[in-house]
């Protein structure tokens, strides 16, 4: 049988080549900016030799999941500063049966009004499993797949069109928990990373992305959105990473406030499909950034 999950689907027309069947690249989330479909593209830009691998914006790990396919053996540490995001990869990690059983229970009772009831709910109140189980249910029935939070920390997207959304498969969890397997997750702030990054260890960055124009991107992934100056100090973290010896790969926006950031390295360019109007019902090819210190 065709097993659709584990193989990486990618919009054709933007493929320069065919991805590599045999790696599995299983994200349980969707999330804005998901890197997915720009594998066969990133595949030339990896570092050929590397020590260890940090992920620290993770979002729904798709670099990650790639890499850990090629190097099975290598010390993976993942981060982001979205601790229910980083609480659901601990759940898939270590409690898959419980985390299953959970999201089962959470998909048989799928509607708009238990939707709105789990987004209303006041998440102190709930375990750190529940807590996982209903991130994923509501990041898969919500608007587009959207991470948003009001200025009280509230989740507040509102239900997506789906007529029958999946909210899980299995197959995809289940693979994720083997590849998870002796990988270090934390949450914390991408600064932090310059306390453990090492010489040769790589780093891919996927920061949530300079806007072209005011309306064109969503930052706001947690209650704080990612603003100018943080991008400035992500762009001097770059600097004492690459002085350090480290090797760095960083996704951005193709726009001129980026590449005036990072004139001194290598600048490639990649096309990727993307929303390109803020009502979510347009897509279009659009250039982004990839930057490299080798
Ligand atoms: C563009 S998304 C990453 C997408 C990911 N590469 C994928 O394939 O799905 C950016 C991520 O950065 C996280 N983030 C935002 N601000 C952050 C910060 N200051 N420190 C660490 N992570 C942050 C968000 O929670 C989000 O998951």
């Amino acid at each position: 049988m065709k097993n659709e999950t584990s193989q990486i689907q990618l919009p054709s027309e933007i493929l320069l080549e065919k991805p590599n069947k045999n790696i599995i690249v299983p994200t349980f989330v969707k999330w804005a900016g998901g890197k997915t479909q720009l594998l066969s593209q990133f595949e030339k830009f990896f570092p050929p030799q590397f020590n260890r691998y940090y992920e620290p914006f993770l979002g729904s790990g798709a670099v990650f999941f790639y890499l850990k396919n090629l190097y099975p053996e290598k010390e993976f540490f993942l981060s982001d500063n979205n601790p229910e995001l980083i609480n659901c990869y601990e759940f898939v990690k270590n409690d898959l049966e419980g985390l299953l059983e959970l999201l089962r229970e959470y998909r048989s009772k799928h509607s708009k009004e238990y939707y709105y009831t789990q987004r209303n709910m006041d998440t102190n109140n709930l375990s750190k499993i529940e807590s996982a189980a209903r991130f994923i249910y509501l990041n898969k029935t919500c608007f587009n797949g959207l991470f948003r939070v009001n200025s009280k920390g509230k989740f507040n997207v509102p239900i997506g069109s789906y007529k029958n959304p999946s909210i899980f498969k299995e197959k995809d969890i289940i693979e994720a928990h083997k590849l998870l397997q002796d990988v270090t997750l934390k949450t914390m702030l991408f600064e932090e990373i310059i306390n453990f990054a090492l010489p040769d260890d790589f780093i891919y960055f996927d920061p949530p992305y300079y806007p072209l124009s005011p309306t064109s991107s969503f930052t706001s992934y947690t209650s704080t959105s990612f603003s100018e100056k943080d991008q400035q100090r992500l762009a001097k973290v770059y600097h004492q990473l690459d002085k350090k010896g480290c090797l760095l790969m960083l996704s951005n926006s193709y726009s001129n406030f980026i590449l005036e950031l990072y004139s001194d390295y290598r600048i490639e360019k990649v096309s990727a499909k993307r929303m390109i109007n803020c009502n979510g019902n347009g897509r279009g090819a659009i250039a982004e950034a990839v930057i490299l210190n080798y």
